[in-house]
């Protein structure tokens, strides 16, 4: 099969914001390259520069530097000085607030952009007609827009932000208005109308399990810088960035420096205040370098008697071992530290519970130390 090209190439993108002793610069170089028909997200916490990205590639922020092209087009370049206007780029926008207009109908807020254009009425109609079924909502052309659900308003923006045929859809955080069961429902509506379109699409979120469940790729973001891309089972199960191991959910961190390394992908050894671990590096690791074990608290087996025959098995004593329905999630002290560790319901645990952790080798992730970005760490939660 052809590779696929990219639909969306962003290269070493820079902008600032403000003027004087006021300046900061918000995007610091940013460069990814986006796959035709996939699904891309940038995640990362507020403030690291989702919006102001997304916003460079819509042509609603001038950026001060870099170079942006679509489906081939350069509509973005400092050196050379393009600058394509919004109207004139292959894109459809849905933001958090729908922005549809409450005093049109469903079919009329689709419309608005063919209106604008001038199309004919015949053409205006059945265009509308055949982008509100893909969106389910055939039917509800007459009904005036304030009186949908939070849902199906959603759809509305969706299909009005499609009647262009657009190249690329970018998406702000466009579920976090929603409840929370709506917003879990409307995740699947987005990936399957994602995959039934096969329209390239950038999803904005700061919500990592948001990330998770929907994307082709993720963007990690922080501070106006791109952290790292993966697939989101790569970035959860083996990041290769202490950032992203904390922000896509909960891991426990422990400190030590690296006594053995035995090749790429393959198990090293990490002097640690717990004694001697297995790990697998990630890449770039050097010996005698400090580093920092991540596992997460899913991938902790608890042992009421010690585990013969393995490695990494700490001892600890349960603290706090909370039923949460479908785990136990405890908080275990091995020496000074607190471990996070998730158990099956089946077995029970109390507070006082002398146990075992296996720190199963295949699941630590051995991460550079030096790379702290200041934002808070899973173990300040707990
Ligand atoms: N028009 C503006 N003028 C000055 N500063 C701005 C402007 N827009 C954004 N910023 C700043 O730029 C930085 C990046 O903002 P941006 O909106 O891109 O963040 P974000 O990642 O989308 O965050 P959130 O998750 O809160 O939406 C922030 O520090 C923000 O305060
Ligand atoms: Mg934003």
């Amino acid at each position: 099969m052809a590779e696929k090209r990219d639909m969306v190439q962003i290269e070493s993108l820079e902008k600032y914001f403000g003027e004087d002793k006021e300046r900061v610069h918000v995007l610091k170089g940013v460069s990814l390259n986006i796959p035709e028909g996939s699904l891309y997200t940038f995640l990362g916490p507020s403030g690291c520069g989702k919006t102001t990205t997304l916003r460079c590639v819509a042509g609603l922020e001038r950026p001060d530097g870099g170079k942006i092209s679509i489906g081939g087009q350069t509509v973005y370049a400092s050196g050379e000085r393009v600058y394509v206007p919004t109207n004139k780029r292959p894109i459809g926008m849905v933001f958090q607030s729908y922005a549809i207009w409450p005093h049109m109908t469903v079919a009329e807020n689709v419309a608005y952009p063919l209106t604008i254009q001038r199309r004919s009425k015949d053409e205006i109609k059945k265009r509308v007609g055949d982008v509100l079924k893909v969106v389910g909502l055939d039917g509800l052309e007459d009904r005036p827009a304030p009186k949908l659900s939070g849902g199906q308003q959603q759809r509305v923006a969706f299909a009005r932000a499609l009647i262009n045929e657009p190249k690329v859809m970018l998406l702000d955080e466009p579920l976090s208005n929603l409840d929370a069961k709506l917003r879990v429902q409307m995740r699947s509506e987005i990936k399957a109308l994602q995959r039934r379109t096969n329209i390239t699409t950038i999803f904005v979120t700061h919500d990592q399990a948001e990330a998770l469940a929907i994307s082709d790729q993720i963007a990690v973001m922080h501070s106006g810088t791109l952290i790292e891309i993966g697939a989101p089972h790569q970035l959860y199960a083996r990041p290769t960035r202490r950032f992203t191991a904390t922000f896509l959910g909960l891991t426990n961190l422990i400190d030590g420096k690296i006594v053995e390394l035995t090749g790429d992908g393959q198990p090293g050894k990490i002097q640690t205040k717990k004694g001697l671990l297995s790990f697998i590096p990630a890449p770039g690791l050097k010996k005698d370098q400090a580093a920092v074990l991540s596992i997460r608290p899913e991938n902790i087996p608890l042992y009421k008697e010690k585990p013969q025959g393995l490695d990494n098995v700490l001892e600890g004593t349960v603290r706090e071992a909370i039923f949460m329905g479908d785990a136990y999630q405890c908080k275990v002290a091995v020496g000074d530290d607190l471990l996070a560790v998730h158990t099956h319901p089946f077995n029970a645990v109390s507070p006082g519970d002398k146990v075992y952790l296996h720190l199963d080798p295949a699941s630590c992730n051995g991460l550079p130390a030096d790379d702290k970005e200041g934002i808070d760490e899973s173990m300040a939660e707990l």
